[in-house]
């Protein structure tokens, strides 16, 4: 067909008939006149063929609908290769191009299939980009600034629908987690999308991601983790709703915590609009709005279960911690009274918090003490009711955050309502958007302040994981995406 031979109708015919995508080149070599300089007369089976291939590049450029959108791009991919010249050096460039050009159509209509009607219309605008004019009768080269600018216009689609993420696809060690580039999600019915300003990397995620201990594979993934974007504290701006949403809109500033589903070590999530979020109060930062949820919602599941009122004594183990920092808190709002053990370096920090009683555990063995309380809050898993169990009053009750050394715990939780005295429980943690409001309430009266101990760039997040997993952070390290959008 390179031949330059006149009136080459034939080709034409069995391109057309070959199916629309194939015929398009010939017919539209047909449309333009061949080398020889003179134009075809459209008689025989061309006139209605060049129509017919016509209509079809109208309509699919017209068309923002998926089948449109898609055959445009076969036809303005595979479309010109019909008419390819023995290529040059510049003819191999185009080639090359051209080439890239069909790796964003295949990737442009994966996204578009999953795609709102806002991606589609923007598909659409760019299934318009037609680098091969109908008056050109050179030279491949000749497309080679069209080619470029569709180029151009797909990766800026690509980057649209695209998102950066901290991706782990296996269980495994910090250095499992890779920042890759993923699909940005789309709000669905009764959904919101997060613009993530700031998230945390904390002990929840750490568990997740090893699958420690592995139990936690019931939930998570006995093979492989299903959550593959880790993340569950969160604070950031709504992009975006989905239909069904009148809680929130675009612009809205939101905290809350999406432990299951995850997804907040990415620049972009989506949650359910009654999910575990509210607004942001005018008085934190995104930073200090991220670390507000996950040490406070186990703290809160912790003072709810001991059933925690005003005038309480109450023993917090492990105050330094994101839980331990948050019990304090929390229960000072609710008027207890608070005994924290942290070591010697944190005892001011820990006074700050509003202990009423600090003690230094490298000072002694707190569990020698006299003072008797109706609860110990162990908020760093590091003791056994046993070694407590003395500390309580008759009917005290323990609490820890962990299994307890031979994962005992929630076994004598099991058989706490057989004895009417001291006991332990191991309450399932819940949460929901009335805990997050509760918490947006203590931030806003001042009553809780997170600690704050250390921020990462989203780039740096396995260096974040590796220092959370020394057991050794002061409340919440922050994972900071402004400036990364
Ligand atoms: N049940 C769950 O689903 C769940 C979820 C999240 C977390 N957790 C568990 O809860 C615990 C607390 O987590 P977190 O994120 O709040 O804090 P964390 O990172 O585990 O706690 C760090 C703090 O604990 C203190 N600490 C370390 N060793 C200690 C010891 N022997 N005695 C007293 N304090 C000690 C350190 O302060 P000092 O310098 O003062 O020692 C440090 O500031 C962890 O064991 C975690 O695995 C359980």
């Amino acid at each position: 067909m390179r031949d330059g031979r006149p009136g080459d109708w034939n080709d034409a015919d069995e391109g057309a008939q070959a199916g629309e995508v194939g015929g398009v080149g010939r017919v539209q070599r047909q449309a333009l006149g061949d080398r020889s300089g003179r134009d075809h007369q459209v008689d025989g089976p061309a006139p209605g063929l060049t129509a017919r291939s016509d209509d079809c590049r109208r309509h699919a450029a017209e068309d923002t609908g998926r089948l449109g959108v898609e055959r445009h791009w076969v036809e303005l991919v595979l479309g010109p290769l019909q008419d390819l010249q023995p290529p040059g050096s510049l003819g191999m460039l185009v080639v090359g191009v051209l080439l890239v050009i069909a790796a964003d159509f295949v990737r442009a209509c994966g996204q578009f299939r999953q795609g709102n009607s806002a991606d589609r219309h923007l598909i659409g605008q760019l299934g318009r980009v037609d680098p091969f004019p109908q008056d050109q009768d050179a030279g491949v080269e000749h497309a080679l600034p069209g080619l470029l600018i569709a180029h151009m216009r797909c990766q800026r689609f690509a980057k649209l629908r695209s998102m950066k993420a901290a991706v782990h696809t296996r269980y495994g060690p910090p250095e499992v987690v890779l920042i890759s580039e993923v699909e940005k999600p789309t709000p669905r019915y009764g959904e919101v999308l997060v613009k993530v300003h700031a998230t945390t990397v904390n002990r929840t995620d750490c568990a997740c991601r090893a699958a420690r201990p592995f139990f936690m594979r019931l939930f998570t993934g006995l093979i492989r983790p299903r959550a593959t974007v880790l993340g569950n504290e969160f604070a950031g701006v709504v992009e975006a709703v989905g239909s069904g949403v009148t809680s929130f809109e675009a612009g809205d500033k939101v905290f809350g915590y999406n432990e299951g589903p995850f997804g907040a070590h990415a620049e972009y999530m989506s949650i359910p609009a009654d999910g575990s979020l509210a607004t942001m109060p005018a008085n934190v930062t995104f930073q200090q709005a991220a670390a507000s949820t996950e040490g406070s919602h186990y703290a809160l599941s912790h003072i709810r279960a001991a059933k925690i009122r005003s005038g309480q004594d109450v023993l917090v183990y492990g105050a330094t911690g994101a839980i331990g920092s948050a019990a304090v808190q929390l229960l000072k709002s609710l008027g207890a009274t608070v005994t924290a053990v942290c070591d010697t370096g944190h005892l001011e920090l820990v006074r700050g918090l509003g202990a009423d009683r600090v003690i230094d555990y490298t000072a002694g063995d707190f569990t020698r003490e006299e003072q008797k309380y109706d609860a110990v809050l162990d908020s760093v898993g590091k003791s056994s009711f046993s070694q407590c169990k003395r500390l309580l009053k008759p009917h005290g009750i323990y609490i820890s955050s962990e299994l307890g050394p031979l994962a005992q715990n929630p076994f004598l939780a099991l058989i706490a309502p057989l004895h009417g005295g001291k006991k332990v429980l191991f309450p399932i943690p819940e949460h929901d958007q009335v805990m997050v409001r509760y918490v947006r309430e203590l931030l806003e009266s001042g009553q809780f302040k997170p600690v704050i101990d250390r921020t990462y760039p989203l780039d740096q997040i396995v260096e974040a994981y590796r220092y959370v997993e020394t057991g050794q952070k002061t409340g919440n390290v922050v994972i900071s995406l402004e400036g990364s959008h």
